[in-house]
Order: structure tokens, then sequence, then C-alpha cells
């Protein structure tokens, strides 16, 4: 209620990415007041033990997510957490800074309740994030999505994946294997199946060094085809990762209401939110089919209401992530979601 007619409105009257630096500032700024936070727990945190989930070795609290890509430099997870999730991703983070792709980026569709956005992996590097990762102990479950610099090649990729990996290793909960951004130029190419196996088998080889193990996910692109779809599920299969979340943002511009001449002028970049359901939702059943119904998938892609989180659950995912659905609805939707659970009894 309070965020769809005070602070959505308030927001959405700045550029996007101007609107998201008012948010982390907001965010940082509610953390000296620590009444603004009991004051979210309060509305937005929903303790019913019957919500927690445990999968890959970990125990959620609840199974809503925000996906990676808006707290990137992991700098408000814990501020996040007060509106009800039960678990972040961070990042995707790369070795080194970078800046991302020229301004502006990021375009709101309103009437389509969809962004498109070219950010390009802008973050301040690994090593920044686990120094932020120190400063604040995290409340709930962390994610660390990971990737390779833009300047990296994909023959190279791999030691980008690695460098993350051994980064974050001591302050994240699980890992997520970013090789779907659109926006990263060939990036996508690194789905292919020995690449694949290259990146995840040297990253499973030193998870098994470590004292104890994290699990490892892999992050895919809506855009695959039946045979590439396959691939992954070989992969999955082969390498044993522990999961995969599905999906990334999709370059397709299907079911937006805009011309084709406002299309073109936003130009490149990732859609997401309601035009990316049902392909997300798509890629999910496909996989089910390939790797069974207990195969751990976390559903991100075009989750705007409690209904589109229920289908994706009845596709076979055992948790959802929310980016877009978060920007237009607010943690409102979350407590949502967990209430259709709850009432749904599709929890454990
Ligand atoms: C993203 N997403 C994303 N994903 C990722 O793995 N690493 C990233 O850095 C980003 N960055 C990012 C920025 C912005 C502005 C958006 C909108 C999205 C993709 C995101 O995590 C999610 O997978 C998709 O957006 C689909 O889910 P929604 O947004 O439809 O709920």
């Amino acid at each position: 209620m309070m965020y769809k007619s005070l602070l959505r409105p308030f927001l959405f009257s700045f550029e996007p990415e101007t609107a998201h630096k008012i948010t982390f500032c907001l965010l940082k700024i509610f953390k000296f007041f620590p009444f603004f936070a009991l004051l979210s727990r309060y509305r937005y945190i929903n303790d019913n033990t019957l919500l927690t989930r445990e999968l890959f070795g970990l125990k959620f609290k609840n199974s809503v997510g925000l996906a990676a890509g808006l707290d990137k430099n992991a700098e408000a997870y814990n501020e996040l957490a007060d509106s009800g999730f039960g678990f972040i991703e961070i990042g995707t983070v790369t070795p080194k800074a970078q800046s991302g792709n020229p301004q502006p980026r990021l375009f709101r569709i309103i009437n389509d309740k969809a962004i498109i956005n070219r950010m390009g992996f802008n973050n301040r590097g690994a090593d920044h994030a686990v120094e932020n990762l120190k400063k604040n102990k995290h409340k709930i479950i962390i994610g660390g999505n990971i990737g390779k610099n833009t300047t990296t090649s994909n023959e190279d990729a791999i030691n980008d994946y690695v460098y993350c990996f051994n980064t974050l290793f001591d302050y994240v909960d699980y890992f997520v294997v970013n090789v779907s951004c659109p926006n990263i130029k060939d990036l996508h190419k690194l789905q292919d199946k020995n690449s694949l196996i290259a990146i995840l088998e040297k990253l499973k080889t030193i998870n098994k060094s470590k004292p104890a193990q994290k699990p490892i996910l892999l992050k895919i692109s809506p855009d695959l085809n039946e045979e590439q779809l396959n691939e992954i599920a070989e992969v999955a299969i082969e390498t044993a990762i522990d999961g995969i979340v599905a999906t990334n943002t999709t370059t397709t511009r299907n079911g937006l209401s805009l011309s084709q001449n406002e299309i073109d002028k936003i130009a490149n970049g990732g859609l997401s939110g309601k035009p990316l359901t049902e392909k997300s939702t798509g890629v999910i059943r496909f996989l089910i089919s390939k790797l069974g119904k207990d195969y751990p998938i976390i559903a991100s892609g075009g989750i705007m209401s409690a209904d589109d989180a229920i289908e994706k659950f009845k596709a076979g995912a055992k948790l959802v992530q929310i980016y877009t659905g978060f920007i237009y609805e607010g943690p409102e939707l979350i407590k949502d979601i967990n209430k259709a659970l709850l009432e749904m009894q599709i929890t454990n």
C-alpha cells in the first residue's frame, strides 16, 4: 500500500537509474533510524515457520528472493531483507570494478509492467563486495552471482569466475554462475556445453578443496532453443551442479505494446517483467521434464503477482526470485506470495 501509493510515484518521477540511486540512499539513511526497520519488519516480515524451505543444504526463511542485479555491490542486503525476502542474491560481481554501458541504459515500460536494461555488469568489483559483506553480518541467505569483466575474452573467462568464486567464498551462502546476461558481448556463448563444463568443473574442484562446500547454480537465458536447453540439462547432470536459476532477461520484444519505432529507440537490452513470464516458465517446464520434478530450480522471470509465483511453483520451481515485480509492486508482492503459499499449502 505505502509503496504503491507513496514511494513508487515519487521514485517513478525520476529517471530509472536516478530512482535506483535514491532508493539506495534512502536505504542507507534508514540504517540510522531503527524505527523504520522495525516498521518495515512489522509490516512485511512473515515469520510463519510453514514458509521455511530447505534446498541444497540451506535453510531459507521463505521461498521469495531478490534476483541479482539490484544489490550488485552488496550494499543494502540487510535493509532489503527487512522487506520480507527469504534470500538475496548480490551481484553480478566481476573481478575488477567496471562502469558498465553508457547511459541511458535502463528503461521502464510502465504500460507493460516491464523493464529493458543494458546495464552491462556495472559493479565495484568482487573485493569491494567482500568489504561490504564483512561489514554487516547477514540476517538471511545471501547468494553471490558471479560474472566476467567485459574486457576479459571468453577464452579467459574461466579465470574471472574462479577469482570471484575464491574471493566471495567465505562470505556468501551459495553461488550463481551467470553466463546469460545479454548485455555483455558474446557472454551467452559461454552457455555452450564445452565452455560450461570447463567453468563448472573448475569451480567444483575448488569447492571440493574447501572444508565446507557451497552450492553452485547456473543462471540461464530464456532465449535458448530446445537443443540448447537439452545441452543445459546434460551439463547439469554431468557436472552435478546444485541447481539452475531460470531465467535471466530476454532479448526478444514480444508482449510489448510499444510501436516498432519506440522499441527501436530503446535499442539493445534485456527485457524483464510481465512480457517474460510465460517464456521463462516454459524453460522451467522443459528442464523439469528432463531433470525430474525434484530438480532444484529457482524461478526468475516476470513474477508480478502471487498467481505468477504459484505458476512457477506448479511448473516445478522450488524457490522464486523477483526484480521487476519488486520495482512495480514493492514489498507487498513478497507478502502476497507468501500468503498465497500458506493458503495453498504448497509449503513443505
Ligand atoms: C537484471 N538481472 C540481472 N541478472 C543477473 O544475473 N545479474 C545482473 O547483474 C542483473 N542485472 C539486472 C539489472 C536490471 C536493471 C534488471 C531489470 C535485471 C536479471 C534479473 O536478475 C532477473 O533474472 C530478470 O530481470 C528476470 O526477472 P524479473 O525482473 O522479470 O522479475
